[in-house]
């Protein structure tokens, strides 16, 4: 059975001034990827916005789950930045990079329903996430969708490795403490998960 055990979490993994400056870089993203309102592949809008770094982005809507090598404006996504790479070398590879890095906003009503991560060739290689801004409730399962879950609120700076059994657990964000954090002016909390896609 898979439990929170199996999860890697690094608490506090980044000080608060690396947070602040990975938000700046973010905001680099956003300028030349603009965060979109993705919709599901049965067409509900999902409350999260979206956006991608790197050679592919991850994408949803009619056309189903799928990563893609352009932005829905038409421009390839923009480069993933280093110091999003500087983690993911020390926690996960030093030799593969990873070719996707979703970020996910949430406002204040955002969540994210329980699912797991599996539009990627190779399950051998983990999933990294990267919490920033406002505390959120996250939510582990196990392979399938009615086993039982626990949760573990990932607060600003955390890092989560999904390698091994837990990279192809349910997982999901129950909510947010909208406000809590002071790092985004506005509130809300960005998650980056980082991928090997092919
Ligand atoms: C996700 O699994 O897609 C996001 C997880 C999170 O926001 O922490
Ligand atoms: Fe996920």
């Amino acid at each position: 059975m898979i439990t929170l055990k199996d999860f890697e979490i690094h608490k506090a993994y980044l000080p608060p001034a690396a947070q602040a400056a990975m938000v700046e870089d973010l905001r680099e993203v956003a300028r030349a990827a603009p965060f979109f309102a993705p919709l599901t592949p049965w067409g509900k809008p999902m409350s999260v916005r979206m956006t991608s770094a790197g050679r592919y982005g991850w994408i949803t809507g009619r056309g189903g789950y799928r990563y893609e090598p352009r932005h829905p404006d038409g421009q390839p996504w923009p480069p993933i930045p280093e110091a999003v790479l500087v983690v993911w070398r020390d926690l996960v590879s030093a030799t593969r990079a990873p070719d996707c890095c979703l970020v996910n906003f949430y406002g204040e009503k955002a969540r994210m329903g329980l699912h797991r991560d599996a539009d990627e060739a190779d399950f051998g290689w983990p999933v990294l996430s990267i919490s920033l801004g406002d505390p959120g409730l996250f939510r582990v399962g196990g392979l399938e969708r009615g086993d039982p879950t626990a949760s573990v609120l990932l607060e600003s700076g955390d890092v989560v490795v999904m390698a091994g059994p837990a990279r192809r657990a349910y997982h999901g964000i129950d909510r947010i403490r909208f406000g809590a954090s002071r790092l985004l002016p506005g509130g809300g909390r960005i998650n980056l998960t980082l991928r090997v896609v092919d």
